[in-house]
């Protein structure tokens, strides 16, 4: 491949705030060779996907950044155009990580071999790739639909999205999309086989999602967080579940939106869960039995604060809301026992 010309997109600089194309530059270097061990794959397809806007930054995340002033990171469909590694020929077609450049090297390491013959290349990025995988996954482990439940998933045309709704329907679910503009609607519906789709940029976005969820919403497959999160949330039913894949509607924010940070949630994985103690009361059992060892035995520890007459009773619980107890606070009415 010498003589050959490799363009290259570098990261030229870290955004503040939405990207611009001032944080690129187009480079042209000369094609390097693959030493022993290596291979130099032609990039065929590059994988444009949001989390890239993340690799941008510099803020700490699951991921390390992309370097600036070398290419941009990025999933890529390649040939193999020489190769020195015994695991690959010239020809192969493989999956792997080259950036955004016109050839890269690889000493093998993650690379997976595709077979054009089973379905087009391309597709290795998209739906059987890495995102729809996150659908999958997503949906599976954390949504969990039952059949009759309503699935809502914003991006909805997109390649996370596309498939969240579609395997929601696989599973017996109602799947409602959100997505940009009519024409994306339309297809979402009429293409992807959703039983509705509501505009985010519609006037009236919140009527719609409404009246497209009349029994609300038991699956909210988190893409895009922002406006499209504060108007899905007051339908979501008790126990709906919220996969958090995706932000993209915060990933350029500059200053955080009010309320728990849910790219934290995303980046850390956290698993937020809200519960009544009574929804597990068959534990009771189970409750009485350890913790009660275990205060008997002083190896678990309490305080109380004991205030004495009932008459005290509300300025002791006005306190509480103060911080003004110290301890469990109980009342203690009658003679102490
Ligand atoms: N957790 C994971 O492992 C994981 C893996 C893959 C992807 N993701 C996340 O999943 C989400 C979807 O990714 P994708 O690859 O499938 O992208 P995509 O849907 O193919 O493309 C992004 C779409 O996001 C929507 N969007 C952008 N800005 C928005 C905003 N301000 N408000 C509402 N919608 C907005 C747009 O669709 P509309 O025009 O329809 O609004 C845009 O087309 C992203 O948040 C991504 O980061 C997470």
């Amino acid at each position: 491949m010498a003589g050959n010309i490799n363009r290259q997109i570098l990261l030229k600089s870290r955004p503040e705030g939405a990207p611009s194309l001032d944080n690129f530059e187009l480079k042209e270097s000369p094609t390097p060779e693959p030493r022993e061990g290596e291979v130099l794959m032609r990039t065929r397809y590059l994988s444009l996907d949001p989390y890239m806007r993340g690799r941008m930054s510099a803020a700490k995340s699951y991921a390390k950044p992309a370097a600036v002033g070398e290419p941009m990171v990025g999933g890529t469909v390649g040939e193999i155009v020489a190769s020195r590694h015994p695991g690959y020929a010239v020809g192969d077609i493989v999956l792997g990580s080259g950036g955004w450049q016109e050839y890269a090297l690889s000493n093998g390491a993650g690379l997976r071999k595709l077979d054009p013959a089973a379905a087009p290349v391309s597709t290795a990025l998209g739906v059987l790739g890495m995102p729809g995988m996150t659908a999958y996954v997503g949906l599976a482990e954390i949504g969990q639909p039952k059949p009759g439940e309503t699935v809502v998933v914003a991006a909805a045309s997109g390649a996370v999205g596309s498939v969240v709704g579609q395997l929601a329907k696989i599973k017996g679910a109602r799947a409602v999309g959100i997505a940009g503009g009519a024409e994306k609607c339309r297809f979402v519906i009429g293409e992807l086989g959703f039983d509705a789709c509501v505009d985010h940029r519609a006037k009236d976005f919140a009527a719609q999602l409404a009246a497209a969820c009349p029994k609300g919403i038991d699956v909210y497959f988190e893409n895009v967080g922002g406006a499209v999160q504060q108007t899905v949330w007051p339908l979501l039913n008790d126990f709906a579940r919220v996969p958090v894949c995706g932000l993209i509607a915060q990933y350029s924010a500059t200053s955080p939106m009010p309320g728990p940070d849910m790219v934290s949630v995303l980046r850390k994985r956290l698993l937020l869960r809200g519960f009544i103690v009574w929804d597990f009361a068959a534990r009771q059992g189970d409750f009485l039995r350890e913790v009660g060892e275990w205060v008997r035995t002083g190896r678990v520890k309490y305080r109380e604060d004991v205030v004495d007459g009932l008459e005290r009773a509300p300025a002791a619980f006005l306190g509480l809301l103060q911080g003004k107890n110290f301890g469990k606070l109980v009342v203690r009415i009658g003679a102490p026992a």
